[in-house]
C-alpha cells in the first residue's frame, strides 16, 4: 500500500474554532512564577511584571485564549487573597503543587492584563473543590459589572474603573479527582447550583464550562449530559499522553524506541475519546449546541532528573511536536464537537512551549508546530480522506501519517502531515479535488535526526522549522516526501 490523502476542497465539515489553539497556565513549578511573572523590580526585562521575551515569543502564535490558575490548584484558590497591594497580599501552601509558598502576586488583575497583552480571551476556572456559591458569584461580579456593588467598586478601588470582558468560565477542575473527589451525579447538582450564579451583566456573556470526565470516564460524560446538559455551554475533557504507567510515566529524553512508538498510540486513542464522548453527548444535544472542551492535553513525563517532583518540568522534543500534530489533525477533524483546547501547559510544565531558566529561554519543538498550525484557526475544515501504511510495534500497529487540511479566508489551502515513523521517510500522494488545480505551493516542515532531539539554551535551534521543498505537483496532484519524525505544513494557492 501506498500513502495518500484525498481532499475534497469543495466540502467543508465545520469551522476549526481557534480556541482549539488554546493555552492553559497554572500555579504549578514555574509556569507563573518565573516562566510568564518575574515582577516590576527584576532583572530580567519586564513590562509591568510579565518578561518581556515569553511575551513577545506567545505573542507570535497568536494565543486565541488562556486557561488560569488552575488544574487543582484551581479548586484551592480564593481569588479575594489575590488581589489588592501585592505586599497585603496572603501568603499560602501551594499544597497541591510542591507545597512552596504562593504569595499572590499573580492574581485576577495580572492575569487579565496577561490576556489583554497577548490579544487572548481570558478563561477562569472557578473553585467547587473548596470555596462557596458565593465567592464564586462575587469573582464573575468584581471582573464584569459595570455599576455600582461591593465588588465593582472594590475592583473600581484596586485602580480598575472599568470591567473586563470575561467570556470563559468554569465551574470546577477535576471534580472526580483533585477537584473533591466527588461523583458525577452529585458534582452535576452542584453544577446546577453554582453556575446560577455565574451571571451575565450588561453584554458579557458567559459560556459556561462543566468539569468533563477523566479520559475514558464515559459515564461522567453521560450523566453530566443527563442531569445539565441544558444548563451547560462546554463539558471539559482531560487527557494526558503517558508513554507507559502512571507510576513511571517515562523520560522525556533518552527513551528507547518502543516509548517513541507507546507515546504515539497514547495519543493515537484521543480519537477514540473524541469519538465516544461525543456520541454521548449527540444523544443528549443533536444539534451540537454544547462543546466539547478538551481544557488539559499534552505528554506528561517523569520529571526533569534533580527537579523538584510537584513542579512537573519536562524536556519537549522532536517526539512532542509530532504528537501536538496528531491532536491537532484530530481536534479538526472533530471540530463541529470540539470547540477548544487548552494545552497543559504553556511554560516550564508539561509540554510547555517555552522553557526558561533565570534570564534563559528556548523554545520548543511544540512551540513551532503552534506557529506553523496557526494557519488553521477559524478555517474551514475540510473533508479528508487518508490511506496510510501500516507501522508495526510491539503495542500493535498504527498508521505512518496522520493529515488534515483546512481553507482560510483567502482562499488558501493548508494541509497539516505527520510522519509517525521514527526512521523511514513517507512518500504522500496528495489528490486536491473540487478545485481549479493547484497554483503555489509553499512548505515547512519540523524534523530532526534523533528520537529525542531538543532545545536547550545552549543550543536553542537545534530543532527548529525549515523550508521544505519535497514536495512536486501537477494539474491537482501533489507528491511529498515527508521525512521521518517529521512535521510539515503546506500552504496551497488553488
Ligand atoms: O496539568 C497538571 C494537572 O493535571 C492539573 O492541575 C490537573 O487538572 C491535572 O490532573
Amino acid at each position: 500500500m501506498a500513502n495518500g490523502v484525498i481532499i475534497n476542497a469543495d466540502v467543508q465539515k465545520g469551522t476549526i474554532d481557534r480556541n482549539i489553539y488554546g493555552h492553559f497556565a497554572e500555579h504549578l513549578g514555574r509556569c507563573i512564577y518565573e516562566g510568564l511573572w518575574v515582577g516590576e523590580d527584576s532583572a530580567i526585562p519586564n513590562t509591568n511584571g510579565i518578561r518581556n521575551d515569553v511575551l513577545e515569543a506567545l505573542r507570535k502564535l497568536s494565543i486565541p485564549v488562556l486557561r488560569w490558575p488552575g488544574g487543582c490548584f484551581a479548586d484551592e484558590y480564593h481569588w479575594k487573597d489575590g488581589i489588592g497591594p501585592r505586599e497585603q497580599r496572603k501568603r499560602m501552601v501551594n499544597t497541591h503543587w510542591g507545597g512552596v509558598v504562593e504569595n499572590n502576586h499573580f492574581g485576577t488583575h495580572e492575569f487579565l492584563m496577561l490576556c489583554e497583552m497577548l490579544g487572548a480571551e481570558p478563561y477562569i476556572n472557578g473553585n467547587v473543590g473548596s470555596g462557596t456559591v458565593q465567592e464564586m458569584s462575587e469573582w464573575v461580579e468584581y471582573v464584569t459589572f459595570d455599576g455600582e456593588s461591593p465588588m465593582a467598586d472594590l475592583r473600581r478601588k484596586n485602580g480598575r474603573e472599568k470591567p473586563w470582558s470575561l467570556k470563559y468560565f468554569a465551574v470546577g477542575n477535576e471534580n472526580w479527582g483533585c477537584g473533591g473527589n466527588m461523583r458525577p451525579e452529585f458534582y452535576a447538582d452542584l453544577y446546577r447550583q453554582f453556575q446560577t450564579y455565574v451571571r451575565n451583566y450588561g453584554s458579557n456573556k458567559i459560556y459556561k464550562i462543566a468539569c468533563g470526565a477523566n479520559s475514558f470516564d464515559y459515564n461522567w460524560t453521560e450523566v453530566l449530559m443527563r442531569q445539565a446538559g441544558k444548563l451547560l455551554h462546554g463539558l471539559s475533557l482531560h487527557y494526558y499522553t503517558v508513554p507507559k504507567t502512571w507510576a513511571d510515566k517515562g523520560a522525556a529524553t533518552g527513551f528507547p524506541v518502543s516509548e517513541w512508538y507507546s507515546t504515539l498510540q497514547a495519543t493515537l486513542r484521543m480519537e477514540e475519546l473524541l469519538t465516544k464522548h461525543s456520541a454521548i453527548m449527540d444523544q443528549y444535544d443533536p444539534d451540537k449546541r454544547v462543546g466539547l472542551i478538551v481544557d488539559e492535553w499534552g505528554t506528561w513525563y517523569n520529571v526533569e532528573p534533580g527537579t523538584n517532583p510537584g513542579f512537573l518540568y519536562q524536556q519537549n522534543t522532536i517526539r512532542d511536536a509530532v504528537v501536538a500534530g496528531i491532536n491537532f489533525n484530530l481536534f479538526h477533524k472533530h471540530c463541529e464537537r470540539v470547540r477548544m483546547a487548552n494545552i497543559a501547559q504553556t511554560i516550564n510544565v508539561l509540554q510547555a512551549m517555552i522553557l526558561t531558566e533565570g534570564a534563559q529561554m528556548a523554545l520548543t519543538p511544540t512551540y513551532h508546530v503552534f506557529d506553523m498550525f496557526k494557519v488553521h484557526q477559524d478555517a474551514a475544515a475540510l473533508d479528508v480522506h487518508v490511506s496510510t501504511d501500516m507501522l508495526e510495534d510491539e503495542g500493535g500497529a498504527l498508521p505512518q501519517i496522520s493529515a488534515s487540511a483546512s481553507k482560510a479566508a483567502d482562499g488558501t489551502i493548508h494541509v497539516s502531515l505527520c510522519n509517525l515513523s521514527h526512521d523511514s521517510s513517507a512518500d504522500v500522494a496528495i489528490d486536491l479535488r473540487g478545485t481549479g488545480g493547484i497554483g503555489f505551493v509553499d512548505g515547512t516542515v519540523l524534523t530532526a535526526d534523533a528520537m529525542d532531539a531538543h532545545n536547550t539554551f545552549e543550543k536553542p535551534d537545534a530543532v527548529k522549522p525549515a523550508p521544505f521543498g519535497s514536495v512536486t505537483g501537477q494539474g491537482s496532484r501533489l507528491s511529498a516526501s515527508l521525512p521521518p519524525m517529521s512535521v510539515v505544513v503546506l500552504a496551497i494557492k488553488a
